[in-house]
């Protein structure tokens, strides 16, 4: 029984002070990354929120093995987004959140990755803030991070790579307006998150830019789950290779020679459960 119930059965109370009350109790927004695919690389407290959510809000990313940990209690709420399909404007998925957590539900909004990543989870949190609605984060492992580890790929080996660039390759109006000059220095790793349908033109301007036609690149679909694949190659045929294996969304690229290390480092086994 919660408190404003028991408060309710007791005779001397003013009921509609109480009715009014228990109107005004909120919920409160979990924001919570779901990680890149496999359900194990959950963190302990995502997995906890969503056995005990009242709602859960989730994006096209979230695969059914982080869904099968939702609590039978909960409410699944699908607004996710496809490229060229949205599903929900994120206006009204802004305004989803704030009604259910007025509502008085405690709300699961999960998202892939990371939600801070690519993810607008920020946005999202200045809808609520700006509403009054008390939020959380819980952070998730980006798709760089893991995608890359699970393709045997170490993103700033020291050998190969003083930093790591995270950039999105999605094309706005088919013009991708990176700083190209920057992203084509040599001794650094470049990340290209949603970056399959302008494979192309990426690699292309990389090497205008001054990247050797022969510098390594791999492109990971499915990273993390069974389904994995990864296509390893040069910036000269990266795109045609990517074709021929017909990978599919979701799909990360990773340019940098750090690649070149999966040859030995490749360790990820489908069936992980031999594995363990
Ligand atoms: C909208 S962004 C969301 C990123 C997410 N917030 C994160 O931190 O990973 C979606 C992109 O992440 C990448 N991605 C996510 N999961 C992936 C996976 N399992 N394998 C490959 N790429 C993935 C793809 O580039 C995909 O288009």
């Amino acid at each position: 029984m919660t408190a404003c119930e028991e408060t309710q059965m007791n005779a001397h109370v003013d009921l509609p002070a109480v009715m009014a009350a228990c109107a005004r109790r909120i919920g409160t927004v979990y924001l919570v990354g779901a990680g890149p695919g496999d359900p194990d690389l959950l963190t302990l407290r995502a997995a906890r929120l969503l056995q005990q959510a009242d709602v859960v809000v989730h994006d096209h990313l979230v695969g059914d093995g982080v869904m099968d940990l939702v609590g039978p209690q909960a409410e699944r709420l699908y607004v996710g987004k496809q490229r060229d399909r949205h599903s929900m404007p994120q206006s009204d998925i802004n305004r989803l959140l704030v009604q259910q957590a007025r509502l008085g539900r405690q709300v699961v909004r999960l998202k892939g990755g990371d939600p801070f990543v690519f993810g607008r989870g920020g946005e999202e949190l200045q809808v609520l803030a700006a509403a009054g609605v008390p939020f959380q984060v819980v952070p998730g492992i980006t798709a760089a991070c893991g995608v890359a580890s699970c393709a045997g790929i170490p993103l700033t080996h020291r050998d190969h790579a003083q930093s790591c660039t995270f950039v999105t390759g999605h094309l706005k109006d088919s013009t991708c307006d990176l700083d190209w000059a920057t992203l084509a220095r040599p001794r650094q790793t470049v990340v290209i998150y949603m970056g399959l349908s302008g494979l192309d033109e990426i690699c292309r301007q990389l090497v205008a830019h001054g990247l050797s036609p022969d510098w390594p690149a791999a492109v990971v679909s499915d990273g993390t789950l069974p389904s994995q694949q990864v296509v390893c190659a040069t910036l000269a045929t990266l795109a045609a290779e990517v074709g021929r294996a017909g990978l599919r969304s979701p799909c990360l690229t990773i340019v940098g020679e750090v690649v070149r290390l999966r040859q030995t480092l490749d360790w990820f086994c489908t069936d992980k459960a031999l594995a363990d």
